[in-house]
């Protein structure tokens, strides 16, 4: 059975929730296992080669999110509704209507107080949201740790309050402080998903291409890398340009034959 939004929700305290990033069939249906899929915009960077996530398009989000809802996994799907797609109340309805068409189960928005009405407003409509306060790669001027102040972890609890009182089922907190995250995973009802924000969030998500160590542009200090697939895939391909070169590939076992009469005849005919 998939996994709804309640599943999450009732999964706070009593399991970690796991969350990957997909964006494409092929690694959603490796990533069954995984609580929910996040389609984030990150697959700007990772997909499309931009520098960051702020030249993704709703038409981009469209196709990633098909190809992961075609891996038809028991996941949820949450997906990430671009730069400049929530403007105002209007247009988040109309462009989070869009991603559930196209298979999310859910979407999720960069902001706190700022966007609390266009939350809501999604909510209202039927549409789960999950929120993501703490760094917000949409509007970021750099990347750098949140909450290391008193005040400003404050004004973060006050955000997470407030998203959770628009309605959010979830929010993801990014790389917030490990003591700050605790808190407020212990202050909040729904569920929080760090991304180096330590471990006593609910749950935890990571860029896919990270934590496979396909990634080579952007290595964050929070992202384990449990394989480091780039260093396989580029050996992989370098042997198959050094066998297609040497004619060592393809062998016998890889090609197909006549059968010998027909050869026969073939060279008959054609002299
Ligand atoms: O776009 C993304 O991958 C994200 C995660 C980093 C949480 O938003």
């Amino acid at each position: 059975m998939p996994n709804t939004v309640n599943d999450i929700i009732q999964m706070k305290s009593r399991e970690k929730i796991t969350v990957l990033t997909g964006y494409d069939s092929t690694m959603a249906t490796l990533c069954d296992k995984v609580d929910v899929i996040l389609v984030g915009d990150s697959a700007g960077m990772v997909m499309l080669g931009y520098d960051d996530t702020r030249d993704v398009t709703m038409d981009d989000m469209i196709r990633f999110t098909t190809a992961v809802k075609n891996a038809k996994t028991d996941s949820l799907i949450v997906a990430d509704l671009p730069i400049n797609s929530y403007e105002n109340e209007d247009s988040a309805i109309t462009n989070s209507k869009r991603l559930v068409q196209a298979g999310a189960h859910a979407v999720k928005l960069e902001g706190g107080k700022e966007i609390e009405k266009i939350i809501k407003a999604v909510v209202d409509s039927g549409i789960p949201v999950m929120g993501h306060l703490g760094l917000l790669p949409q509007t970021a001027e750099k990347y750098s740790v949140q909450a290391k102040k008193s005040s400003d972890a404050v004004n973060l609890l006050e955000d997470a309050r407030i998203l959770e009182k628009a309605g959010v089922f979830s929010i993801v907190f990014e790389m917030v402080t490990r003591d700050v995250a605790k808190i407020i995973t212990e202050s909040v009802k729904v569920p929080t998903i760090g991304i180096g924000s330590g471990k006593n969030c609910d749950g935890q998500v990571l860029v896919v291409h990270d934590m496979l160590g396909m990634f080579e542009k952007i290595k964050p200090k929070f992202a384990k890398r449990y394989l480091n697939l780039s260093e396989d895939i580029r050996n992989a391909i370098n042997s198959y340009v050094k066998d297609v070169k040497e004619e060592k590939f393809p062998e016998e076992e890889h090609t197909f034959s006549m059968e010998k009469e027909e050869l026969e005849k073939l060279e008959k005919e054609i002299g």
